[in-house]
């Protein structure tokens, strides 16, 4: 299990997400009290997304590199207390864009081979800070490769690459967005995100991916998605996560809530259902309540 955290640059900041129950976006000090919680209930890996403010956001996403941003600085701090939790990053631009695309808009356009000199550099910045793997969301083409050369030039041999590698154009990202505040200001991701509608294409990027160096390969979101966790397990048997996407775990909790389902059991029968389906890891915002009723 993998559990997603959101990340505030006010230390001491709690703020609950209404779509995601449960789920709040915490300053560093209040994050350190929930990175423990999960240590002692047997979850230690981790995906940190940062909340950035408005005025942080620029076109080239300039923040994501300033070695001093609260992002690189809570990875530091993390590393340091908890050195066996394994810490894993996020690279795409969308937090850290005044345009909200993962990759550089140009005249109205995402452009691709533009963006990747600048993941890379986001990549490589998160490497130097601590960070344990490496987790480019963002879809452009060839960025697994560029992100591979950048961090074995600069002696980061050992960090790894987790590759989202059938991320589809989804509505079940919703809760997510509104959690960064990091929707797109204009257009959709359609022309970089997967179509749901085909999934061949998951086949051929997975071998890509791999080629370029990619450690862990990641089918997202996860529910609706599940023939593509099977198809590439099946043809490639090479680590493979998916992840339960935000809009997923809101369902659930809103059913759930209404009292309509059973909590604990739709939520543990989800989580099966990736592992049936050939699942080596699971991103789920469920996962400290998972690992607690495991636990019991
Ligand atoms: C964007 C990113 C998204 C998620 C993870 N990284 C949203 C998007 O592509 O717009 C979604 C995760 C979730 O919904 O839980 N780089």
């Amino acid at each position: 299990l993998v559990y997603p955290l959101f990340l505030l640059e006010d230390k001491n900041a709690v703020q609950p997400i209404s779509s995601m129950p449960g789920i709040s976006r915490f300053g560093l000090e209040k994050l350190i009290v929930e990175v423990d919680e999960c240590m002692n209930a047997g979850v230690t890996n981790f995906i940190l997304f940062p909340a950035v403010e408005e005025k942080y956001k620029d076109k080239y996403a300039t923040y994501s590199l300033d070695a001093s941003n609260f992002y690189l600085m809570a990875i530091r701090e993390l590393k340091k207390r908890f050195p066996e939790a394994v810490f894993i990053s996020d690279v795409a631009m969308d937090p850290y864009s005044s345009d909200g695309h993962d990759g550089l808009v140009i005249d109205g356009q995402i452009v691709n081979d533009e963006t990747l000199p600048i993941l890379s550099a986001m990549a490589l910045a998160q490497a130097e800070a601590g960070f344990d793997i490496i987790g480019p969301s963002d879809m452009m083409d060839g960025r697994v490769g560029e992100i591979r050369d950048a961090l074995d030039e600069n002696g980061f041999t050992n960090v790894g690459i987790m590759s989202y590698t059938a991320k589809y154009a989804s509505a079940f990202y919703g809760p997510f967005r509104e959690a960064l505040d990091s929707a797109p200001k204009s257009g959709d991701k359609k022309t970089y995100q997967m179509d749901p509608a085909n999934g061949d294409e998951a086949i051929r990027e997975v071998g890509l991916d791999i080629s370029e160096g990619a450690d862990l390969v990641m089918v997202k979101p996860g529910m609706p998605y599940l023939d593509i966790v099977y198809r590439i397990k099946e043809a490639f048997g090479y680590p493979t996560y998916a992840y339960q996407v935000s809009g997923e775990y809101a369902m659930m909790k809103a059913a759930t809530q209404n009292g309509w389902l059973d909590h604990d059991a739709v939520m543990m029968e989800s989580l099966l259902g990736f592992k049936r389906a050939g699942a080596d890891g699971i991103l789920t915002y469920f996962a400290l309540e998972a690992a607690r009723l495991l636990k019991r």
